[in-house]
């Protein structure tokens, strides 16, 4: 598979338009026949007001034209960083195929209602799941956060609605960049960058490996 794609190369002829749609393509080609293990992974970049970065990984859950997005807890690290600065980096890290996807862009916060659409159809478990973490928070021991989803389970049994946590919700990349790298032979790689230009246009650069 890897062999394959380095072969095949990445031209700026057979670049799609809108690199949503080029990401379309590739992620359709991770994702067949099991090519990469959770292509859908995505490593979130973000910095703090002062700029001093931190990365995790996350699952992207939507992509559109609009961008990429993705589910957390709006007063973890990730989230308290994007309120105070915007500006993010994705990457998509599909070693077995030779290629990774590098977004540049901004993190806006999704509606309510795309929010509440995405939480009711998450397993039970994991909508307990997000009430009952302080995600990024210091905890004295495990058994702190399994008593408190030991609570929860009791007030809201499987089969009863739960309610979508109010710092709980999704974040949505609108994308300023998207680099498409591909690995050739002798380290001479294919990075194809499209940058958004006023107005809604995408220009492609090449850059050098
Ligand atoms: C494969 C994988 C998928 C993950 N998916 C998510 C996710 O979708 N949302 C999330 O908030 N954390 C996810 N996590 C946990 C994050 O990596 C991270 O630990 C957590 O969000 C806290 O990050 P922060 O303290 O930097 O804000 C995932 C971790 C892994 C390894």
């Amino acid at each position: 598979m890897r062999k394959q794609y380095r072969a095949e190369g990445l031209d700026e002829h057979e670049l799609a338009d809108h690199p949503m749609v080029q990401f379309e393509r590739w992620f359709t080609q991770a994702a067949a026949e099991g090519a990469v293990f959770e292509p859908n992974a995505m490593v979130v970049s973000t910095a703090d007001a002062e700029g001093r970065p931190t990365s995790r990984t996350v699952l992207m859950k939507a992509y559109d034209e609009q961008g990429f997005v993705f589910y957390t807890n709006y007063d973890s690290r990730k989230g308290l960083d994007i309120a105070g600065n915007p500006y993010v980096s994705l990457l998509f890290p599909w070693h077995p195929i030779a290629r990774q996807v590098v977004v540049t862009g901004t993190a806006r916060r999704t509606g309510r209602d795309e929010t509440a659409a995405y939480f009711r159809t998450r397993p039970h478990g994991s909508q307990l799941g997000a009430w009952a973490s302080a995600q990024s928070s210091v905890i004295s021991s495990r058994a702190e956060i399994d008593t408190v989803y030991d609570e929860l389970s009791a007030r809201y049994p499987e089969g009863e609605q739960v309610p979508v946590p109010p710092n709980w919700g999704g974040f949505r990349v609108v994308p300023q960049t998207v680099e498409f790298w591909q690995g050739r032979w002798n380290r001479l790689h294919d990075r194809l960058r499209y940058v958004a230009e006023p107005g809604g246009a995408w220009r492609v650069e090449r850059l050098s490996p």
